[in-house]
């Protein structure tokens, strides 16, 4: 039974609680606050390793320390003792492989922080590149000869320190916010900052990194747990993946010969030490954006039947999550390989029968790969495979290519040179190893900016962005959307040089009547779009008026991603490639895809806002490593990346910790409080009826319902 006071007490005890909790929230905004612009580092597993960063589920706190330059790294490791565990807030010059792994190596930091832009934040000038210096070697065709295998003949990246490819154990962010980055910077100067070298007082300046990865060991542990039955954690990692595009400048209309098709082939991701801190703009964007150039005049000509249509097959290829062991070249080369490709139903005509097309790598007469082509003045170096050039034929056909490369650019300002005249040197990492690894029969050619090690000193870094390609050229104006620079410019004679020799080895060799000229505007465009606002009206034209309102206005990030969610840049592209290949139906009819046709519905270039129809053969294929199909997730023949799953409350946060002596007299007075306030209650409790004097009325009603 009841009794009133008790009631009473409850509500005013309940009352005082919810106000008590309402006022720690608030207590908690004072002491902590939120840095809001973070890119975490993730953790990624393959066969064999994780890699990436991770703190524990609470996350990791640490008093923060500004490194700028060695002597702030002795001074953490002179003053180990002192108040670690610290989270040093490193200038980009600084974080650096051997400061990181002898700080983690000693403990002495719980975490890290990374200041990227601004003056604290930008590229080193001796370069940055955090993957291997013989990237990907292990899954291209070179892998495990002696000769040009381990990059033997050529270290391509001879500056990378691979830094990406360790496990740290620790969170590692990205801050990207000048205003942020201040405050943190001013609370390490006024509370922590060493005076004279010694060490500082309490209160310090303290942050809490929070990035737990679930994710651990290898992809087999964390695909085998994700499919045990877990009632708190059904997912652990997914595999990376997602798309390639690609498409025929014509349908094909009868199954073509082997060695008829002429492929254009181009990557169409990168990667960074952080997650989707990725600009990509030598690698992968210079060469995406010359071969959608290439494709748009291409695709010109078509619409205008400027030219007679080449008498063989051009197709246009872009390859997702290349930059993690050739996830997408390799599935393509997996699915011609079981008969399943394109996996979309097309009829063709073969010899006098209609049957499904199944396209296979020996229909490939000619490879042509734009990798890395836009940073500085040189040639473009065409490099070839040494070990199936021994075969005579492949040999003639790789000549006969470079040969029509060569006159295509005679007479721009980037001529095309053969890399390597004696056939000396194997190939840089390229999708067309991929090819190659299952097929030396097929003439290719891959074209980079550099002969021998990149020219790209930031390969796969967050650092190969607009400026590394085309220095201080800014442009956050819409009437400067028409970019024209030395990138442009270098981009522009790329473009020719591609769509010149794809029409004229399509054509058995009989070049276009007149040269095919790329709009330099046009490449403008698109860089202006892939590197500062994807919501340009380029971009808008590509899509319908409903999806181009949800371009985002700032460049979309080139990492591959898990294969849970698509692209943008993938869908993006593929538009893009519909948009300048196919056909413009100035019909606002259903748009319905027909057989092999693609058609999809799109602004166009109309001022009316009308939308238009475009009807191409372009396609999506999958671009998931075989290894997840066939459950070989320790596989060394195919990709076994997968990305960790995390929660949603990564955070980075900054607040103020007292000494040690001081939380713990604020712990002891708060253990008394309550201690007091519970006798208060039991006081009050058994003297309720002599404090609170019931209106008799109220006490039996109560009474009489419970
Ligand atoms: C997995 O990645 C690690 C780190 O890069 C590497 O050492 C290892 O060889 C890779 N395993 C396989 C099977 O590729
Ligand atoms: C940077 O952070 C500050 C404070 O959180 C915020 O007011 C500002 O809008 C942010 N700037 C950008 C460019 O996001
Ligand atoms: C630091 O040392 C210098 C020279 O030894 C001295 O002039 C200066 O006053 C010191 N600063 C503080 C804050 O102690
Ligand atoms: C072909 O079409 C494009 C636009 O569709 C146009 O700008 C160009 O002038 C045309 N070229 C010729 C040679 O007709
Ligand atoms: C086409 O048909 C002819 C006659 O039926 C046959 O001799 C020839 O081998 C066929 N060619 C192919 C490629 O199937
Ligand atoms: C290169 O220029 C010369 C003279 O300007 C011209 O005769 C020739 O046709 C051009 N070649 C190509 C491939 O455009
Ligand atoms: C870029 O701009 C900054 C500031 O405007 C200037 O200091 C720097 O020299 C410029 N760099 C180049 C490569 O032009
Ligand atoms: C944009 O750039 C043009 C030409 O460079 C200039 O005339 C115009 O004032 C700029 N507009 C804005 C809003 O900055
Ligand atoms: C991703 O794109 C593919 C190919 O167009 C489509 O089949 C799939 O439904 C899409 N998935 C999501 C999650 O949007
Ligand atoms: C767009 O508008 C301008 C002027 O209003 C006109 O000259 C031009 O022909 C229009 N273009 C198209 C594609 O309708
Ligand atoms: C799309 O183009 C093809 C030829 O390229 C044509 O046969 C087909 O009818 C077109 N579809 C529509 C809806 O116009
Ligand atoms: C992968 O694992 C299977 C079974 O666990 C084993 O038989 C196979 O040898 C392993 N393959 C590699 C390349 O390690």
């Amino acid at each position: 039974m009841a009794t009133l006071s008790e009631n009473f007490l409850f509500i005013i005890l309940t009352a005082f609680l919810l106000l008590q909790s309402g006022y720690s929230d608030k207590v908690a905004g004072k002491i902590y606050s939120d840095v809001l612009s973070i890119h975490p580092c993730v953790i990624l597993t393959n066969a064999t390793h994780q890699i990436g960063c991770t703190s524990s589920l609470g996350g990791h706190v640490g008093v923060v320390h500004y490194i700028q330059s060695q002597d702030d790294v002795d001074w953490l490791i002179k003053h180990n003792d002192d108040h670690a565990p610290y989270i040093p807030l490193f200038t980009s010059e600084m974080f650096k492989k051997t400061s990181l792994k002898v700080l983690v190596n000693k403990k002495i930091i719980s975490g890290a922080l990374v200041i990227h832009g601004g003056k604290d934040g930008q590229a080193p000038k001796s370069g940055f590149s955090p993957v291997d210096d013989c990237p990907q070697d292990r899954f291209g065709m070179y892998n495990g000869n002696t000769e040009y295998g381990s990059c033997n003949k050529v270290k391509w990246n001879e500056g990378g320190n691979g830094m990406s490819f360790e496990s740290y154990g620790i969170p590692i962010f990205a801050l990207y916010n000048q205003t942020e980055i201040n405050e943190l910077i001013k609370c390490y100067r006024d509370n922590n900052q060493p005076i004279n070298g010694s060490v500082p007082d309490y209160p310090l300046c303290a942050v809490e990194l929070k990035d737990f990865m679930f994710a651990a060991k290898d992809t087999p542990t964390c695909i085998r747990k994700s499919k045990v039955p877990n009632p708190t954690q059904n997912q652990f990692c997914d595999p990376l993946g997602d798309y390639n595009v690609w498409g025929t400048l014509y349908p094909m209309e009868e199954e073509p010969k082997k060695g008829d098709i002429v492929v254009a082939a181009a990557k169409l991701d990168s990667s960074s030490f952080f997650h989707d801190l990725v600009y990509g703009a030598d690698n992968d964007a210079s060469g995406v954006i010359a071969l959608l150039a290439a494709a748009r005049v291409l695709g010109d000509m078509k619409r205008n039947g400027t030219e007679e249509p080449p008498k063989k097959p051009i197709m246009f290829t872009l390859f997702q999550g290349e930059s993690w062991d050739y996830i997408g070249s390799s599935r393509m080369v997996y699915d011609m390989n079981k008969d399943r490709f394109p996996s979309n139903t097309w009829k063709v005509k073969s010899n006098g029968t209609t049957k499904d097309l199944k396209l296979k790598t020996s229909h490939i007469g000619y490879f042509i790969e734009l990798n890395q082509v836009g940073l500085g003045d040189g040639p473009l170096w065409a490099h070839s495979d040494p070990i199936s050039r021994k075969t005579k034929e492949v040999d003639e056909k790789v000549k006969h290519l470079f040969d029509e490369l060569e006159k295509a650019s005679k007479n721009t300002s980037v001529p095309v040179k053969e890399a390597s005249t004696d056939k000396s040197q194997p190939l840089p990492p390229a999708s067309f190893q991929r090819f190659l690894r299952s097929n030396k029969e097929i003439p290719g050619i891959v074209l980079t900016d550099h002969q021998k090690e990149f020219s790209n000193k930031y390969y796969n870094s967050r650092f190969d962005d607009a400026y590394n390609v085309q220095g201080n050229f800014t442009s956050d104006n819409d009437s400067r959307i028409y970019l024209s620079n030395t990138f442009t410019k270098r981009l522009t004679h790329v473009a020719n040089t591609l769509a010149n020799t794809l029409y004229t080895l399509a054509n058995d060799g009989k070049p276009p009547k007149t040269e095919l000229k790329v709009n330099e505007y046009l490449i403008g465009h698109l860089v202006y779009c892939s590197f500062y606002r994807a919501n340009c009206d380029l971009y808008k034209e590509a899509f319908n008026t409903k999806m181009g309102k949800s371009l985002p206005s700032r460049a979309i990030s080139r990492y591959v991603s898990v294969n849970t969610a698509n692209n943008t840049l993938t869908i993006v592209t593929h538009n893009l490639l519909l948009y300048f290949t196919g056909y413009h139906l100035k019909t606002s009819s259903s748009c319905e895809s027909h057989g092999p046709f693609t058609l999809y519905k799109m602004l166009g270039n109309s001022n009316d806002s009308k939308e238009m129809c475009a009807n191409g053969t372009v396609y999506y294929s999958l671009a998931e490593s075989p290894a997840f199909e066939l459950e070989q997730y320790n596989s060394t023949e195919y990709s076994t990346w997968a990305e960790s799953v995390w929660n949603a409350d990564l955070s980075v946060r900054m607040f103020l910790i007292s000494s040690p002596q001081r939380q713990a007299v604020t712990l002891a007075s708060g253990i008394v409080m309550t201690l007091f306030s519970f006798v208060l209650v039991y006081f009050i409790h058994r003297k309720a009826d002599q404090i609170f004097t019931p209106a008799p009325g109220i006490l039996e009603d109560l009474d009489a319902q419970s």
